[in-house]
């Protein structure tokens, strides 16, 4: 497919239109702050394909945007797309659609789980998995990453005891995982899933950061087995890959076939079942055509988490970063600083000058250590390291 040019460097004001992770007074309540390097959304500050948006744009000069039956295109892109990129051979009449990532592993967990039942997550891990586990009254079980040589491994001693309690029917996997950038390998996949499906857990698994590693392959749950695709409901989207997050649907695949239809009839009943036409035409495009596109997007991101290794090992020698197997949000490491997580909070925003995530926000585990989004113009991660290196020694001074 042909290369199509792209420039990443571009820097493009994304206050022009309403944008969340720039908004001034939300920026303000949560950050105390308006002035500071938005990092805490986790979609990218570039421009997406030429090949969306033209699709996009031919959509929206027919002038008519009436109910659109389902996309069976869609459904055949996405599992060509999944079979030629991760090697996972998905049935396209397997495939659901719904508004949003979280509306769907939250009809996920009220479809399969009981109130006050358990449903287990790998702290440190995305928030709004507990948010939605308490808005739907289930109990939080937590079944923490262990840090081993500044890599985070799956507690399956912990899980085997966690799993076995029988009121607890449902894990949440996050593969790659936010916030900590890990990929799981496909034998920690399948030990995960041999144990869920001895102590009938099913598994939700969020896979929507999928697209975008770094020398190294992501393996969906699903395909490694045709018992672990029964267990599981995978949810995927090109809202992360394609910066699709406010105009694109999201997915559900799910192979068990009561299970399927469970949540069809769900979708039906709350009449959540018609696509958006503007999602169709993007999501069409991104599978079919964006390939190059992600590719070229990839590579500058890992260009990016180069420079900030380089400018940590060299300039701020106490923040370390631990590498990123996947995604584009990097957990760094602040514990030599010696803060307290109210402190690391005010560190980051009124003296690095950074709106990034605070590593408590993805429970008590992430404790000094933060997460920043490095998708974002090269010109603009240097400026804020500088801000940061400045803070770090402005604290070294005052010692
Ligand atoms: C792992 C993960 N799941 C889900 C979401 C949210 O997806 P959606 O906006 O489709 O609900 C995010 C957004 O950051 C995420 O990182």
């Amino acid at each position: 497919m042909k290369k199509e040019i792209i420039n990443l460097d571009a820097v493009v004001d994304r206050t022009e239109v309403p944008t969340l992770k720039f908004d001034g007074e939300v920026l303000e309540s949560i950050f105390g702050e308006k002035d500071l390097w938005p990092s805490w959304v986790a979609d990218m500050d570039f421009q997406t394909s030429q090949k969306i948006q033209h699709a996009l744009c031919q959509r929206v000069g027919h002038g008519i945007y009436g109910y659109e039956g389902s996309s069976n295109a869609l459904s055949v892109a996405v599992s060509a797309w999944y079979g030629k990129r991760h090697k996972w051979q998905l049935n396209p009449d397997h495939i659901l659609f719904s508004p949003r990532t979280l509306s769907s592993i939250s009809a996920l967990i009220t479809l399969f789980s009981e109130e006050g039942e358990g449903v287990i997550i790998q702290p440190p891990v995305f928030y709004d998995f507990k948010m939605i586990i308490n808005a739907n009254k289930r109990r939080l079980v937590k079944n923490p990453l262990n840090l081993e040589s500044e890599v985070y491994q799956m507690d399956f001693d912990h899980l085997e005891t966690v799993a076995a309690d029988p009121n607890n029917n449902l894990l949440i996997l996050c593969n790659p995982h936010n916030p900590i950038g890990r990929v799981w390998p496909k034998e920690d996949l399948s030990k995960l899933s041999e144990i869920c499906i001895e102590n009938n857990v099913f598994i939700i698994t969020d896979e929507i950061h999928g697209d975008v590693t770094y020398r190294c392959n992501y393996t969906p749950l699903a395909s490694i087995s045709h018992e672990a695709s029964e267990n599981c409901a995978t949810c995927i989207s090109p809202i992360k890959s394609f910066n699709l997050a406010g105009v694109a649907n999201s997915m559900i695949v799910i192979d068990d076939n009561e299970k399927r239809s469970t949540c069809e009839n769900w979708f039906n009943r709350l009449e959540v079942n018609r696509n958006n036409v503007f999602a169709t035409s993007a999501m069409l495009a991104a599978y079919t055509d964006g390939e190059p596109w992600l590719d070229q997007v990839i590579e500058y991101l890992e260009q990016n988490i180069e420079t900030l290794r380089n400018y940590l090992q060299q300039l701020i020698p106490s923040v370390k970063i631990i590498e990123p197997e996947g995604t584009y949000l990097i957990w760094l490491d602040f514990r030599e600083l010696g803060f307290d997580v109210k402190r690391l909070e005010t560190f980051l925003a009124q003296e690095a000058k950074i709106a990034g995530n605070p590593g408590h926000w993805f429970g008590r585990e992430g404790a000094g250590f933060a997460r920043i989004n490095i998708a974002c113009p090269r010109s603009i991660l240097v400026k804020a390291l500088e801000n940061l290196e400045k803070a770090v020694s402005r604290l070294a001074r005052s010692e």
